[in-house]
């Protein structure tokens, strides 16, 4: 295993009925700015119950936040949060509402630039407000980690920045909330979590065994309970452990003392700038195709994730790599998400477009071993049409 560090600060409320609780976490003096996207936590009545648990506290709202969250719509949040003298953000929603609100969280009492808090991964946050998160969309684990990716078309960017500054001080998981998602981000929240597991697990061997059975465990609840949320949406316990996998997935425990790959995180930021792929159908199709590129290089956990998910003991290693990847490209598409980019529209002109635009952003070496280089992400692509 090897050497690490290890500290998360945020404090889970899970459970039926919990939105009750987030007045208990923030100081009665505070001035509240409610962060929301585009209507969802509206029509589901989310919104309305946060209102109500914060009876007496001075709110303000924000609601707009797109999908891929937008600089440009962040700014607006900025300048009425400072107008306002906000000193509590609370993001009620998925992983584009929480890291839109992480950055605000950061911009809002940074004096200079706030494009300067994109560069190097965010490393110039050295202050941020606080925030709470009422999270609507199990997927991408922003509840519980120091991450935000932030969008800004007009450069063609899509950035990750990671920071301690940047985790919640609480996020509310209340499972009956995620009834209302729709079979598209259903799919979308369960590949994104299992991309996650594997961005952290499918590298090389480091006797990490703590992280392995963890890290498996949870696709193997993805596996079992995915499904079952598309056929029947109400059922709790079906949801909470889905809800509890995509925080756990992501929230630094079994990335800790293992190499991490999120290569193809890095790819699939490209293709939804340039295409507007979700970002779940972006790895979902990248995976596949990556992992029969980099086969040799992924070779014993391939192995071992071939024999420990899905019970493939026959044939030569080859032949078992080959079945895992299938069944890997089987469960994606079960989960109604696409694994080609042709189901997406895009063709092979697009293939030196992505590498170029990479290239511009010095994602020249990628992945565990720094092995994925423009070259290899044209043979990724190649096999992803
Ligand atoms: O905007 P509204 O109307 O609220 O609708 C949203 C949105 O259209 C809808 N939705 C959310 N909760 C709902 C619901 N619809 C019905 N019922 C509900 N309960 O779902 C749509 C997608 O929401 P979004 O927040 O964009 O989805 P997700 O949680 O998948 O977040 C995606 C973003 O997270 C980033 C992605 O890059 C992308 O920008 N990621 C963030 C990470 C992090 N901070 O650690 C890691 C991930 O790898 C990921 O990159
Ligand atoms: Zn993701």
């Amino acid at each position: 295993m090897q050497n690490f560090e290890f500290q998360n600060p945020t404090k889970i409320i899970f459970g039926k009925g919990s939105i009750n609780q987030i007045a208990g976490e923030i100081s009665k003096k505070a001035k509240v700015l409610i962060t929301y996207g585009g209507g969802s936590a509206q029509r589901s009545g989310v919104l309305d119950e946060v209102k109500i648990a914060l009876t007496g506290y001075e709110i303000t709202e924000f609601g707009g936040i797109e999908p891929n969250p937008e600089y440009e719509t962040i700014m607006k949040a900025v300048a009425l949060a400072r107008e306002m003298k906000i000193d509590f953000l609370l993001a009620v929603g998925g992983g584009s509402v929480i890291d839109a609100t992480k950055f605000m969280a950061a911009v809002i009492p940074f004096k200079n630039d706030p494009a300067l808090l994109l560069e190097n991964a965010g490393s110039a946050i050295i202050h941020a407000l606080p925030i709470g998160v009422v999270l609507t969309l199990p997927a991408s684990g922003s509840e519980m980690n120091n991450r935000a990716i932030i969008s800004r078309k007009e450069l063609m960017h899509k950035r990750a920045i990671m920071n301690q500054f940047l985790f919640p001080r609480f996020a509310v998981l209340d499972p009956t909330k995620t009834y209302t998602l729709p079979v598209r981000q259903i799919g979308n929240g369960v590949v994104d979590t299992f991309v996650h597991v594997l961005e952290q697990y499918m590298t090389y061997p480091v006797e990490g065994k703590v992280q392995d059975r963890l890290a498996e465990g949870l696709l193997h609840v993805l596996i079992e309970e995915g499904h079952k949320a598309i056929i029947n949406p109400q059922d709790y316990d079906v949801r909470a452990n889905l809800m509890w996998c995509a925080t756990m997935a992501l929230n630094g425990i079994i990335g800790a003392g293992v190499p991490q790959d999120w290569a193809a995180h890095r790819i699939g930021y490209e293709l939804t700038v340039l295409y507007g792929v979700d970002h779940a159908q972006t790895i979902a199709v990248l995976v596949p195709a990556m992992f029969k590129v980099l086969e040799q290089g992924k070779r014993e956990k391939l192995l071992q994730y071939a024999e420990r998910i899905w019970g493939i003991n026959n044939g030569s290693e080859a032949e078992r790599i080959d079945a895992a990847i299938n069944k890997t490209r089987d469960f994606f598409e079960s989960m109604q998400v696409k694994t080609r980019l042709s189901d997406y529209g895009i063709t092979a002109e697009a293939i030196p477009i992505i590498v170029k635009q990479l290239k511009a952003h010095g994602m020249v070496k990628l992945g565990e071993h720094q092995s994925v280089s423009p070259e290899v992400v044209e043979k990724i692509l190649e096999l992803c049409l």
